[in-house]
């Protein structure tokens, strides 16, 4: 994510009438029937951000409806995911099969069948849109939506880009389906693409390494060899096809295996030059190879993972462009939770902020979360590049937080600057409003607190699970584009760079005959000496300075940026 754009403050729609009456009334005597065990469920204020009503969607505009069900047993999918992600733990390491996942996260068949009673009754059929059956998918035009939800579908319009979407502000659930329904979207989620911000690099200028091992250019220019000695990462190739490391991409960016040779023929000239990478493909996914299909999120994202992680597969999900952003990540998690053998690493340099969703929506993708980690998944999701004001525009009051980095089940990845490195003022960091502090942070995230006092009360929710959690180089990263040597950067250059590493450690687990290191966070916090302390730096937004790197975790740089060679110690190789 990038955080250098800018963007109008966001319009507010008049204040409606939102009320379940009210609704009834403006419907007037037209209202269908009564529907006196109507209740509303999710609603929202006005417009989502950057947003404009534009008029009312047609009766007969489709609609493709996902369902969430309740689960059966999250809680005990979540002792299953600590007990295996926690080092010292007698399950440590034996990560649960497909099988025993879903056996957690199905729905009863009460849910299931009170459920699809309620949609038969308004004629309307479901599929299964999830592995576990724990989502359905719908098809209904919007005048089968607004009687099914009650709800007010209206055509939204982006300010920035003119892009329409249908939304509505309210809907309701009948009263008896309000403990068996987890969430219905599309209804009050919305949310905008991401750009990253690219510009011509100047060569660097080969100077020979100092005393530090670190070659002077990295001051100016980060490339993988910087990496390798920043991070003390192998330059050793990995060995194990088993393991893979997966890098999503959205929106309609595209990862160029041309750029991506041309990339690694001058950063990485000891490796084959048949280095490349495969693609998975969901909602018609695809994967142009003209120059110009290149995407500078994808190139970025593909050329620090399979230049940083030699040897270990990459394999590139192309999300389709069509669907609405959201299905996207809905779809791209339910590829991986469908797979026998998911990568064993996954980075994401998309998000968005907690603002832009309900949290219905937000927590059924983070239990989704929750099940890859339990599988074995390492799942890493890029912090935001707007300091504290988590994807709200710089104009915020309140600090916000980035979605998925706030989810306690990933590992939320901030940005460093410079040599030596220094935490980035893009990097996203701060604490949830959705989910409360996990435990395997009570004594790092409860020392920063301790230290800031009341600095900042009221702006943020002390109580929150805090972002990120590692952090990583995030500027001036060269990258090729276009057949042309760029400089980029974001956390959105961070995450994929801790993936790399994460990648190769899981290559050696296995070759020892280890189990991957899956769910990291509780690793993570048990060994902060496998890090570089960050404890300079700050994440301004919302008219302050934000907050500032310190000794120990802190919400600009987390515990820090990786020591591969600590790290491998840590985890017992
Ligand atoms: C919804 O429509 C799509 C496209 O026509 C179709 O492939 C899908 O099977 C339908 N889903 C349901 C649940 O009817
Ligand atoms: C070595 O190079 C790094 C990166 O440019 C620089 O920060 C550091 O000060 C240099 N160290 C010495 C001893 O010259
Ligand atoms: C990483 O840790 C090892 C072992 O303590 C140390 O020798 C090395 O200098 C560290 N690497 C960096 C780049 O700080
Ligand atoms: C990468 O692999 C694909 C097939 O998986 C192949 O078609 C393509 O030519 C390869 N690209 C390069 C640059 O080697
Ligand atoms: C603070 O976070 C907790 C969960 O961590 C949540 O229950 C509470 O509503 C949040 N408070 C505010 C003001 O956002």
């Amino acid at each position: 994510m990038r955080a250098k754009r800018t963007r109008p403050i966001a319009m507010i729609l008049p204040r409606a009438c939102f009320a379940v009456a009210c609704l009834a009334a403006s419907v007037g005597a037209a209202a269908p029937r009564a529907r006196l065990d109507m209740r509303v469920f999710e609603r929202r204020d006005s417009a989502p951000r950057n947003f404009v009503a534009v008029g009312a969607a047609s009766s007969d505009h489709p609609l493709s409806l996902r369902i969430g069900l309740v689960q059966s047993n999250f809680a005990g999918l979540e002792k299953e995911l600590y007990d295996v992600s926690t080092p010292g733990n007698s399950k440590y390491g034996q990560h649960l099969s497909k099988e025993e996942v879903e056996a957690f996260v199905a729905p009863s068949p009460d849910t299931v069948k009170a459920v699809k009673t309620w949609l038969e009754s308004h004629g309307l059929t479901s599929a299964p849109a999830s592995p576990a059956g724990d989502w359905l998918s719908v098809n209904a035009t919007v005048q089968q939506a607004n009687d099914l939800l009650n709800a007010d579908f209206t055509h939204f319009e982006h300010v920035d880009t003119g892009k329409q979407t249908v939304r509505t502000l309210s809907y309701s659930l009948p009263d008896a389906l309000h403990g068996a329904v987890q969430f219905v979207h599309p209804t009050t989620a919305s949310t905008v693409s991401r750009n990253t911000k690219v510009s011509v690099l100047d060569e660097p200028t080969g100077s020979p390494n100092n005393d530090t091992g670190i070659p002077s250019s990295c001051a100016s220019s980060i490339t993988p060899q910087c990496l390798q000695a920043m991070y003390s990462i192998p330059k050793t190739c990995g060995t194990q096809s088993s393991t893979q490391l997966g890098v999503t991409g959205y929106v309609g960016q595209y990862a160029n295996e041309q750029d991506l040779a041309m990339f690694l023929q001058k950063y990485r000239p000891d490796l084959s030059s048949s280095t490349n990478f495969s693609v998975q493909s969901i909602n018609g996914g695809e994967n142009p190879q003209g120059s110009s299909d290149a995407g500078t999120e994808a190139d970025l994202d593909i050329q620090y993972t399979v230049g940083v992680a030699a040897g270990v597969p990459a394999v590139f999900i192309s999300v389709g462009n069509d669907v609405d952003e959201v299905d996207g990540f809905m779809d791209s998690t339910n590829l991986l939770l469908a797979q026998e053998n998911p990568p064993s690493v996954v980075t994401t340099s998309y998000g968005y902020g907690e603002n832009d969703f309900p949290y219905s929506l937000g927590s059924a993708l983070c239990n989704t979360y929750a099940q890859l980690g339990a599988r074995g998944v390492s799942m890493l999701f890029a912090s935001g590049d707007e300091g504290v004001c988590g994807d709200q525009g710089t104009s915020c009051s309140n600090f916000g937080a980035t979605f998925p980095s706030s989810c306690p089940y990933v590992t939320a990845i901030g940005a460093t600057t410079g040599v030596p490195e220094t935490g980035d003022f893009i990097s996203g960091g701060g604490f949830s409003s959705w989910f409360p502090r996990p435990s395997y942070q009570s004594t790092a995230v409860v020392a920063f607190l301790s230290s800031l006092g009341s600095t900042y009360a009221g702006k943020y929710n002390a109580s929150g699970r805090g972002f990120p959690d590692l952090a990583a180089a995030g500027e001036n990263i060269a990258i090729v584009y276009q057949g042309q040597t760029m400089s980029t950067g974001g956390t959105s250059a961070s995450s994929p760079i801790v993936a790399s590493i994460v990648a190769l450690l899981n290559d050696e687990l296995i070759s020892a005959g280890k189990a991957p290191l899956g769910f990291l966070n509780p690793f993570i916090y048990a060994h902060p000496e496998a890090f570089n302390d960050m404890t300079s730096g700050y994440n301004p937004g919302c008219f302050t300075m934000g907050f500032t790197a310190r000794e120990g975790w802190d919400p600009v740089t987390g515990l820090g940026t990786p020591n591969y060679t600590k790290l491998k110690a840590a985890a017992g190789l």
